[in-house]
């Protein structure tokens, strides 16, 4: 099957999922909060989060279903932080997964709080769900553990502290790859590699899987910046020019077009040669990275 296909096929299972999910969810959650977590969240996107925990599982022998409560969590923060990042004290965004953004539509306040919500919801989610598919608990918390790692200060908080916080912002080259790293990286590195854990990953295997998760997260990022000066507003579902704009630390801006190009080439090379110890048994991993280095949307 070609990549997109698969990728599609993949994202389209747990879309599936997320709304049994959603139809399912607690009714002690007052409706219209209700109402402003699903609209973010049912409102597509390329789930690339839950596709990449599902990978990590199966790579190690586990069915993508055992690791959907974990899959959900990372779909539910992911959204989270796009509801904070779109609101006008941060990005001030209007368009989101090409709908309006969440405060548009709900106010601040409350996308405030469903951003908040989605944040802790999703630690009942991961947590109740494994505990009661039988998940192993080392692994839960080891999994969990990772997964809360990438939220908070060292993670996409402090990373979204350094994009915006103009007295944070320092001089030096590298300075765009610490603000990458921490907003956008860790989470998608702790996706693959906590459905990687759940499924028994350790030693030298996981150590590769984090290093391929690293690559490919920042590049994510390095696409995003380029995506934002090259890309259309009907594929990526949201307003561009807007780093530039907004006078943001892109790659774009430090290396300039060709430059920023030139590294997600690398790093999406570097993230591909982690693989070689797992075999045949990767090709989906190794054919995303090769697909995200190439993607318009
Ligand atoms: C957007 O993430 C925010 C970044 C980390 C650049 P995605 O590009 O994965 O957004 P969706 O989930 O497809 O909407
Ligand atoms: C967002 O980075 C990273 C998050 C943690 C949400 P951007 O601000 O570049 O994401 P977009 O371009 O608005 O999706
Ligand atoms: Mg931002
Ligand atoms: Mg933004
Ligand atoms: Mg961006």
């Amino acid at each position: 099957m070609e990549l997109r296909e698969e990728l599609k096929s993949r994202a389209s299972y747990f879309e599936g999922e997320l709304e049994r999910f959603c139809s399912s969810q607690d009714a002690c959650i007052p409706a219209r909060l209700r109402e402003a977590m699903d609209y973010s969240l049912l409102a597509g996107g390329k789930r690339l989060r839950p596709v990449l925990c599902m990978a990590g599982a199966e790579l190690f022998g586990a069915d993508r279903s055992s690791v959907l409560p974990m899959a959900l969590a990372f779909e539910m923060v992911h959204t989270a932080s796009l509801i904070h990042d779109d609101l006008p004290c941060m990005d001030n965004d209007t368009l989101r997964r090409g709908k309006p953004t969440n405060h548009v539509v709900y106010g601040e306040t409350l996308a405030l709080l469903a951003g908040d919500a989605l944040f802790l919801y999703a630690f009942e989610t991961a947590l109740g769900g494994l505990l009661q598919n039988g998940t192993d608990p080392k692994r839960a918390l080891d999994a969990v553990n990772l997964f809360s790692q990438a939220l908070g200060p060292s993670g996409i908080c402090g990373g979204q502290v350094l994009d915006t916080d103009e007295a944070s912002r320092e001089d030096r080259e590298t300075f765009v790859t610490d603000i990458a790293s921490m907003k956008t990286m860790v989470l998608i590195r702790a996706a693959l590699c906590s459905g990687a854990i759940l499924a028994g990953a350790a030693g030298e295997e996981l150590e590769r899987l984090m290093e391929y998760g690293r690559c490919v997260g920042i590049a994510f990022q390095v696409a995003d910046d380029i995506l934002d000066v090259v890309g259309t507003q009907a594929e990526m579902g949201k307003t561009l020019g807007k780093d530039a704009e907004q006078d943001k630390r892109t790659f774009v801006l430090v290396h300039g077009l060709d430059g920023a190009r030139k590294l997600l080439h690398e790093l999406t090379q570097t993230a591909v040669s982690q693989l070689d110890i797992f075999g045949g048994k990767a090709e989906f991993l190794r054919e995303l990275a090769l697909y995200l280095e190439n993607r318009t949307r």
